[in-house]
């Protein structure tokens, strides 16, 4: 039954706007903003878990406090897992907003080396994990960190592309949560071989999964001057993406990131190095993106994994750079709103149904404390969604 915003009751917890115009509330749906204690239109939850809520912050900022936690804890780990060892961003913020799904499968689509997994898997007994990674050196790692939890935890290498057929493959059935970590990890860029940094001397790879045929260095020998200036103003917003793709087509061949990244840097205005950090960490980052197709694969990854949530699940993503944010919030505002049309404040008669809506309408950034300690969380933003049941005609 859909009831009209000035029928929900004050004791639901809704803030205003209570539920707009043009997003009728079910009877049933849960408050937009009464995260900790949330209710329904109907009133608030009786009994709703804040004491498993507050016990899983509580974990959570201890973790946080121990910051070498993983290393200190697990020496057993192999040198290749401690490799893969790293804080995770926002670890507290990640807790908290998967502290509200309800007990049941949660995917980790971008496992790494397993910590915001271990966190969770630690904080939630009753729930399982589903964790995928393209890169078998991280399957590797997050499956000796996370052995401690058993068959609690299942991993398969998979990249977003072939999430759902990897979730069918093993039988999964409807997500309680979902968990997207974008980006590369530390270990990847720490470890030049690979050919992620700009600051080591390595070959041009940059491939997550290191069995893909395409490399960096097809991208930077084989791309025409105009495709290379697209991929770095498209994929990075670099300003200099004519004069670096200029500089690169008359140089190349290449072949390592040194050279590559002292081209990049000759190829900007002296102004433009002296701001903003190194002036080729927006050229490799871009390059990166193409070479693994991140923007084109977390788009129908983010759709799999919101359709496949149940209703109450919920699902958070971590992005790096305005082009993920982007594509988040578009696909976070699509299943919100189903797609809906109307003009804003009239009644909805597009017949459009959300499927989902979003606890705060922006993302959350990181605490000032966290950035000045781990420079890898500076530029995150954290959004959360909760799926709703779809109620109402087709
Ligand atoms: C930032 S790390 C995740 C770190 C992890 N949350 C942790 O706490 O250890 C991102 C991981 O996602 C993986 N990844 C990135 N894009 C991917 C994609 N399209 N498909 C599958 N895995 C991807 C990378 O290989 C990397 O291991």
């Amino acid at each position: 039954m859909q009831v009209r915003p000035s029928t929900v009751p004050r004791s639901a917890g809704w803030e205003a706007p209570t539920p707009p115009a043009c997003h009728p509330a079910w009877l049933g749906e849960t408050s937009r903003w009464a995260l900790a204690a949330r209710g329904t239109v109907e009133g608030r939850i009786a009994g709703f878990p804040t004491n498993a809520f507050r016990s899983c912050l509580g974990l959570a900022k201890r973790a946080m406090a121990d910051r070498s936690a993983n290393k200190k804890e697990r020496p057993e780990l192999s040198r290749a897992a401690q490799a893969f060892q790293h804080e995770p961003v926002m670890a507290t913020e990640v807790l908290e907003a998967l502290a509200l799904c309800p007990p049941g499968p949660v995917l980790d689509a971008t496992v790494g080396g397993g910590g915001h997994a271990f966190r969770l898997l630690e904080c939630r007994p009753e729930v399982t994990l589903v964790g995928l990674d393209r890169d078998g050196a991280a399957l590797r790692a997050s499956g000796e960190k996370l052995a401690p939890f058993g068959d609690r935890v299942t991993l398969k290498r998979s990249a977003f592309a072939d999430l759902g057929k990897v979730l069918d493959s093993i039988d999964v059935g409807p997500l309680s949560g979902f968990l997207f970590d974008l980006g590369v990890s530390s270990p990847q860029i720490d470890l030049a071989e690979r050919g992620f940094s700009y600051q080591k001397a390595g070959p041009l790879d940059m491939r997550m999964d290191p069995q893909q045929a395409m490399s960096a260095e097809d991208v930077v020998n084989g791309y025409s001057e105009v495709e290379l200036a697209r991929v770095f103003a498209e994929n990075a917003d670099e300003p200099n993406a004519g004069r670096i793709a200029k500089a690169i087509v008359q140089a190349r061949p290449l072949y390592d990131t040194e050279t590559l990244s002292e081209l990049v840097r000759a190829a900007v205005p002296v102004r433009a190095r002296r701001r903003g950090g190194h002036p080729a960490k927006r050229a490799f980052q871009a390059i990166r993106i193409e070479v693994n197709d991140e923007l084109g694969q977390l788009s129908s990854g983010l759709y799999e994994a919101i359709e496949r949530l149940r209703p109450g699940g919920r699902g958070a993503v971590l992005s790096y750079h305005s082009g993920e944010d982007r594509i988040v919030k578009d696909r976070f505002d699509r299943a919100a709103t189903g797609g809906c049309k109307c003009p804003p404040r009239l009644p909805c008669v597009c017949g459009a149904r959300p499927l989902a809506f979003l606890p705060r309408r922006s993302g959350r950034t990181p605490r000032p404390e966290e950035m000045k300690r781990n420079s890898r969380s500076i530029s995150a933003r954290l959004r959360v969604l909760e799926r709703i049941e779809t109620l109402g005609p087709a």
